[in-house]
């Protein structure tokens, strides 16, 4: 599939949806204000619910993260299972994916198991570029650009774009943008439902 751009108005940042990895690169476009690159397949982190973990928060080299991100696991009470194994792999590879793209040495990683609302307002987010990840749930809800003056005049969004699980997106913020992408998470508070979720972050040395 050729990579798609959902919102195009001439002059308007754009959201590009491909299924290949290299639809990422296409943030670096100066008109881009969000990447994501649909996977088809998910891993199976399911049994990682059923265990009282704590959330991960971890600073890593951006080229050699593993060390750091074992210890961190270790230390939040991820059981060594074939789920942590494929999960500490993925987040391994979506940082020297990350790590490509931004010019800072370090990379935060964070995992959060959400049961709530969370960041359920529209919003943009202070940072540069913020790649985030849904293993199990729903994933981040953004907005196509004709719905952000919509939104900044206090009325709902005509449409709202979701993340499925295992989708990848690269989210372009404030600091490196003046139209950042708009979005939230999805409102599960009441429902049951629950998100694990990978966020990584540009770090500072
Ligand atoms: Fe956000």
């Amino acid at each position: 599939m050729n990579d798609l751009i959902v919102s195009s108005p001439s002059e308007t940042a754009k959201q590009i949806v491909g299924c290949e990895p290299a639809v990422l690169q296409r943030i670096l476009d100066k008109s881009c204000n969000l990447a994501v690159w649909k996977r088809s397949k998910t891993i199976d982190c399911s049994s990682l619910l059923n265990i009282d973990l704590e959330n991960v928060r971890v600073r890593v080299p951006s080229g050699n993260p593993e060390k750091l991100l074992q210890r961190e696991l270790d230390r939040c009470g991820f059981p060594k299972s074939v789920a942590r194994a494929c999960l500490a792999e993925d987040i391994m590879d979506l940082c020297q994916l990350f790590g490509e793209m931004i010019p800072h040495p370090k990379i935060e990683v964070r995992i959060e198991l959400v049961t709530g609302n969370s960041c359920w307002k529209f919003h943009s987010d202070y940072v540069e570029m913020r790649l985030i990840t849904t293993y199990i749930g729903r994933g981040t809800q953004w907005v196509d650009q004709n719905d952000t003056d919509r939104i900044a005049d206090g009325l709902e969004p005509l449409h709202i774009n979701e993340l499925e699980p295992g989708d990848v997106g690269l989210f372009k913020g404030k600091l490196k943008t003046n139209q950042p992408v708009i979005h939230r998470s999805p409102p599960i508070e009441g429902t049951g439902e629950k998100r694990l979720l990978l966020v990584l972050n540009p770090a500072e040395g």
